[in-house]
């Protein structure tokens, strides 16, 4: 098996919840992902330690250097590969580095938060490296119990001299797999509006509250939603989906009083995404009163649609290699504003991700690590 593929399927063991791949920001799993990728890019000669956001840091030779990173957090019940990939074969471009001299110096980055989960923010690690972090208390004392000190936030920002970004990742979607590619160059990264939307009713006996007595936020959350899947469906390219639901008091026999719900919201154009988020917004505000309910609307992080640089972009893209937007963030889109960046996506066979059945061929990855390790000597040779 391919080594990257096999070191992936074995982080993937390092988890917060058995039989399953969970590890969110600042998970104890994350210390044996640092142990096991620390150890082998000290070994290639990399100075390695961990920042006070949980990142995994490493650098080798000179200022002037290509950044190779993505995130090493998963969803709940994840694949091995979202995120993971672009961090190992990172970790092998600086094994296959060592050991000569080189004018170009090397970072490998594991950001330790992209998806978001814990405090529903993505985007932490690689935010805190280039200065755009503004953590909540929440995230302090979660930093704290991690064994990090947060007054050491400020030494986590990237060291000048950086000349490109490079992040290898999975498409997670089905373009590459539908043309029969195993790879492209992502050209930008669509911009996202998360939300969470808290509807306030009243919880009741089931069996004794007449229908039309009830204030039931959880029928309200519902006709909600499917405005939600209404609006998604609009327009070709926007994509508005509830992913997190929390019911309370969630029993069988009780009316729900309070439904926490999350919103994803995504368009390549800013205006269409912005457009459609206040469109949501306004119909909460619209459906609660009908049934006697309040809702609170709280932003949770907004993000532009981002353009990778084209000018990195065409050194990576071997002739004719094709060229693509993508639908998932990255925490490229966060890197690029401060470091010229580009990416490279691996086919996911059938799609699929953000599940255990996520995959890779190992002859796309073998050509993923090859078309990066000739992205840095081409780097290399234009330094003068
Ligand atoms: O949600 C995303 O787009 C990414 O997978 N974190
Ligand atoms: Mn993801
Ligand atoms: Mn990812």
């Amino acid at each position: 098996m391919n080594e990257a593929i096999r070191l992936c399927r074995e982080l993937a063991e390092f988890s917060e919840e058995a039989g399953k791949t969970t590890r969110t920001f600042l998970s104890a799993p994350m210390k044996d992902v640092h142990r096991l990728l620390g150890d082998r890019l000290r070994a290639a000669g990399m100075k390695v330690w961990i920042d006070a956001i949980g990142n995994l840091r490493a650098v080798r030779g000179d200022a002037r250097r290509l950044i190779v990173a993505s995130h090493l957090d998963t969803v709940p019940d994840a694949g091995a590969f979202d995120g993971v990939l672009g961090v190992v074969l990172g970790v092998l471009m600086a094994e296959a580095l060592a050991g000569q001299p080189h004018k170009l110096g090397l970072e490998v980055i594991g950001f330790s938060e992209e998806e978001g989960v814990r405090f529903g923010v993505p985007f932490l690690g690689s935010r805190a490296v280039v200065g755009t972090l503004q953590p909540t208390s929440a995230m302090l004392q979660a930093i704290r119990h991690f064994g990090l000190d947060p007054a050491q936030l400020p030494e986590v920002r990237l060291a000048p001299g950086a000349i490109g970004y490079l992040e290898f990742h999975i498409e997670q979607g089905p373009v590459l797999d539908s043309l029969d590619l195993p790879l492209a160059v992502v050209d930008s990264i669509v911009g996202q509006t998360r939300m969470e939307m808290l509807f306030l009713g009243t919880a009741n006996h089931a069996g004794t509250t007449p229908m039309l007595a009830r204030k039931d936020a959880l029928a309200c959350a519902a006709e909600w939603i499917l405005e939600v899947e209404k609006e998604g469906r609009s327009q070709s390219g926007l994509v508005a989906t509830v992913g997190q639901i929390e019911n309370t008091p969630n029993a069988s026999n009780a009316i729900p009083g309070q439904v926490r719900v999350s919103l994803d919201v995504r368009d390549a154009c800013d205006q269409v995404r912005e457009a459609a988020v206040e469109k949501l917004i306004a119909g909460a505000y619209r459906i609660a009163p009908t049934r006697g309910l309040a809702v609170n609307v709280s932003r949770r992080a907004t993000q532009s649609t981002v353009r990778m640089d084209p000018a990195l972009s065409d050194v990576l893209a071997s002739s004719g290699m094709h060229r693509m937007s993508s639908g998932a963030g990255h925490d490229a889109m966060i890197v690029a504003p401060h470091v010229p960046a580009t990416m490279l996506f691996v086919r996911s066979p059938g799609g699929v991700s953000h599940s255990p059945k996520e995959s890779v061929h190992e002859a796309d990855v073998e050509a993923a690590f090859g078309v990066g390790l000739q992205f840095f000597k081409d780097l290399e040779k234009q330094l003068v």
